[in-house]
């Protein structure tokens, strides 16, 4: 089984004192910072973007995990690469040309991931799937933190988790959007290995919240 992976997602934090809190999460044992940019375009929603990345990047030892919810992502792949980031998710509805993405993603030597929306059909990764490193199955309408788990989803990593299993693939799967403490074995049950986390995270006790996630994980992974 693939190791589980934590993905505190910065979008809910007080970014007065981002970095400080992001601190919290990596002091607590969370592996990855989870960033999402947003452009107003592909999601109704605008959030932060390069500058904040960059002047993030030197207070931080965690993998940024960047998650691209713009349009034509390949316009930018490589300044996000440049910024900081560790792995660059772009979304499949975002652009004409997912090779070309992964592409640029490479020649940076970067960490590739893939992304659909709830209502894509998971078949559409099948001709990418040797070619990525990371399954992002989003679990809520991206846009906004917050917001409640898409039950269907479950169902949708499932179907992921045995495409790759049937080619013999060990990829991480990511799931993002309505994770709480509550509701986490459900998608590790159906077989995401990255967890991301806003809302459940980013509240009055961060490292107490982040904590709790990975004494659950601990428990789960003997
Ligand atoms: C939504 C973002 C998520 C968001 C998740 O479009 O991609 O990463 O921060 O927030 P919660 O965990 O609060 O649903
Ligand atoms: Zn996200």
């Amino acid at each position: 089984m693939n190791k589980i992976i934590f993905a505190p997602s910065i979008l809910s934090a007080d970014f007065s004192h981002l970095a400080a809190d992001m601190g919290e999460t990596a002091r607590a044992g969370a592996q990855y910072a989870h960033i999402d940019v947003m452009d107003g375009s592909f999601v109704p929603n605008i959030s932060l973007g390069l500058p904040v990345i960059k002047s993030i990047r030197p207070s931080s030892d965690l993998f940024f995990d960047v998650h691209l919810m713009i349009d034509k992502p390949e316009r930018y792949i490589e300044r996000f690469a440049d910024a900081g980031a560790n792995l660059i998710t772009f979304h499949y509805e975002a652009t004409e040309n997912p090779e070309e993405c992964i592409r640029l993603i490479r020649s940076k030597k970067k960490k590739v991931g893939l992304s659909v929306k709830p209502a894509t059909p998971i078949e559409v990764i099948s001709p990418y799937i040797d070619k990525i490193d990371m399954l992002l199955i989003m679990t809520v309408e991206p846009g906004f933190g917050g917001q409640g788990y898409i039950e269907s989803s479950t169902e949708k990593i499932r179907m992921a988790r045995k495409i790759f299993e049937d080619s013999g693939i060990d990829m991480d799967i990511e799931v993002d959007g309505g994770i709480k403490i509550d509701n986490v074995n459900v998608v590790l049950d159906a077989g995401a290995n990255v967890i991301v986390a806003g809302s459940a995270v980013y509240n009055d006790d961060i490292f107490g919240s982040t904590k709790a996630f990975m004494d659950l994980f601990k428990k789960r992974q003997g």
